[in-house]
């Protein structure tokens, strides 16, 4: 029996996909078991019976250093990410028959960037090229880079794409927007009795069935650039950021703009204006991009929410000059600075106060993961900035906000109870970002990876004095466990992004 070779993969793409999906192992398969051990430098964890191990550093982040291996008839051999997948199928019990496609697609959009990332050329502006160096995704998602479909790779950031946005010309009679929109109007020319409408190339050919002759095709409008997020996309030459629908599921969510979101966005800004500006007295680090408008076409549901898009502000408009904003997910990719303990403190100094008191003192939830959190770095390369963006994670604590007014629907997208509110707050603030940022900035360092952590504490202590000690953050300091969202789990069970569960894990504070 010898048919062609299988090629068994491997490189890069390889590594960071078994890494991820370990990760996600240790995490929510073996961990919640009682089956991880951490054994320095390893960890070593059982999946469906079979004894893993990898060389560990980071902490919680779990960067791995070489390759994970599996024990097989006592002997420690090199673990693939399809055996890996086979493990989980097995101590899962089976059942999802999409899960190992959508690991090796990703995979093989990995590779496929890799591939064009070769020749392509990145963006000259800094802020935009770091948004664009997001290669391997989220390091806790079994599939962080599945894009549904052909022909994603023309409108890839990791690919540098750039590409014209489609204009559509929209009837004023089933034009529907809401808040101020006009920024759009510098878009292109509509003919009288018509707004312009900027389209993502890539949505409008997924929409194409459900378009009748309603709208009218106006051309390439201006050239964008995709952002991290793939379908929010940066129009340099009018310094404004367009948050498309795109009916492509990337991680977790098909990235549709609901009717209701798009009104929220609106609701949000105007709400959360007064709150940012009363934050920023204290904390004069903080920025956020508001979204003032949006617009669509009340064509029913499905191209009212497929069209719909958000306007959104350029970081570069709200950092101070010299000021350069960077993702945190690429701060996270980034090299050990050259004062770790310094520059982490500058770091937890501008992202993590505002965050509290937004939530303690306003009753705003923000969702400030390593991708909705832009760092603004001084010329030196110091944090001393933190802008904070995408209002579709932003929420009001129930029972402390009037919602009277918005449509009810509108107002019930909008809230969160107290307590998934602070889950969310402290998943996204210490388990998504800062315990990543924190394994960047201590490399293989374990005691100084402990010294961040104590100054971290610290912080957080005099944090915890200046909003009156409230129960949430007393307990956090007194090492309650931290919510790790369960990526894996909601994938495994193909259900929506908004009913992921946490899972507990160690807290580094206590
Ligand atoms: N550590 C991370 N945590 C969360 N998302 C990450 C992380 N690293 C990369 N990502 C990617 O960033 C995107 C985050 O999605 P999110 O829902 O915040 O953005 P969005 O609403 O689509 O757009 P925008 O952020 O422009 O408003 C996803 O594509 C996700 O895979
Ligand atoms: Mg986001």
């Amino acid at each position: 029996m010898h048919g062609p070779a299988i090629e068994a993969p491997c490189g890069p793409a390889e590594e960071a996909t078994l890494a991820a999906l370990l990760r996600c192992c240790v995490r929510e398969v073996a961990g919640p078991r009682g089956l991880v051990w951490p054994a320095p430098p390893y960890v070593l964890l059982r999946v469906a019976g079979v004894l893993l191990r990898a060389r560990t550093h980071g902490g919680a982040a779990l960067r791995f250093d070489g390759p994970p291996e599996r024990l097989e008839s006592g002997a420690w051999r090199p673990l693939s990410s399809d055996e890996l997948v086979t493990l989980v199928e097995t101590e899962l019990g089976g059942g999802n028959a999409e899960f190992a496609g959508q690991v090796a697609a990703s995979r093989a959009a990995m590779e496929a960037i890799l591939r064009a990332r070769v020749e392509a050329v990145p963006p000259a502006d800094p802020w935009l090229a770091s948004e664009q160096d997001l290669v391997y995704g989220h390091p806790f998602h079994p599939s962080p880079k599945a894009r549904g479909g052909d022909g994603w790779l023309r409108y890839a950031p990791e690919a540098h794409a750039e590409f014209p946005v489609r204009l559509l010309g929209v009837r004023d009679d089933v034009l529907d927007e809401g808040g101020d929109p006009s920024m759009l109007d510098a878009l292109g020319e509509a003919p009288p009795g018509h707004r312009v409408l900027p389209a993502h190339p890539w949505q409008l050919e997924l929409l194409r069935p459900a378009l009748g002759g309603e709208l009218i095709d106006l051309g390439p409008g201006p050239v964008v650039a995709p952002t991290s997020s793939v379908r929010t996309v940066y129009a340099p030459s009018h310094e404004v950021c367009l948050k498309f629908s795109l009916d492509v599921r990337i991680t977790n969510c098909v990235r549709k703009n609901a009717w209701y979101e798009l009104a929220g966005a609106v609701e949000l800004t105007r709400r959360l204006a007064p709150v940012f500006d009363a934050v920023s007295v204290r904390h004069p680090g903080t920025r956020w991009l508001p979204e003032p408008g949006y617009r669509s076409a009340a064509l029913g549901t499905r191209l009212r929410e497929g069209l719909g898009v958000i306007v959104r502000h350029s970081p570069w408009a709200v950092c101070s000059p010299g000021v350069t904003p960077v993702p945190a997910a690429a701060l996270a990719l980034g090299k050990q600075p050259p004062d770790p303990l310094g520059w982490w403190r500058a770091y937890v100094g501008v992202v993590a106060p505002p965050v509290l008191d937004l939530y303690f003192t306003h009753g705003v939830v923000l969702e400030p993961h390593l991708q909705n959190v832009l760092v603004g770095l001084d010329a030196d390369g110091l944090p001393v900035e933190a802008v904070f963006r995408d209002l579709e994670g932003a929420k009001l604590v129930e029972g402390r906000h009037d919602l009277v007014g918005p449509h009810p629907e509108v107002a019930r997208a909008l809230t969160y109870d107290a307590e998934r509110g602070w889950a969310r707050v402290v998943y996204c603030l210490l388990v998504n970002h800062l315990t990543e940022i924190a394994a960047t900035v201590a490399g293989p360092d374990d005691a100084l990876l402990r010294a961040l952590w104590r100054e971290a504490r610290d912080l957080f202590d005099r944090q915890a004095d200046a909003l009156g000690r409230p129960l949430g953050l007393s307990d956090l300091l007194a090492g309650a466990p931290l919510p790790a969202k369960a990526n894996l789990g909601v994938r495994w069970a193909r259900a929506a992004d908004r009913t992921a569960g946490y899972v507990p894990i160690a807290n580094p504070l206590a």
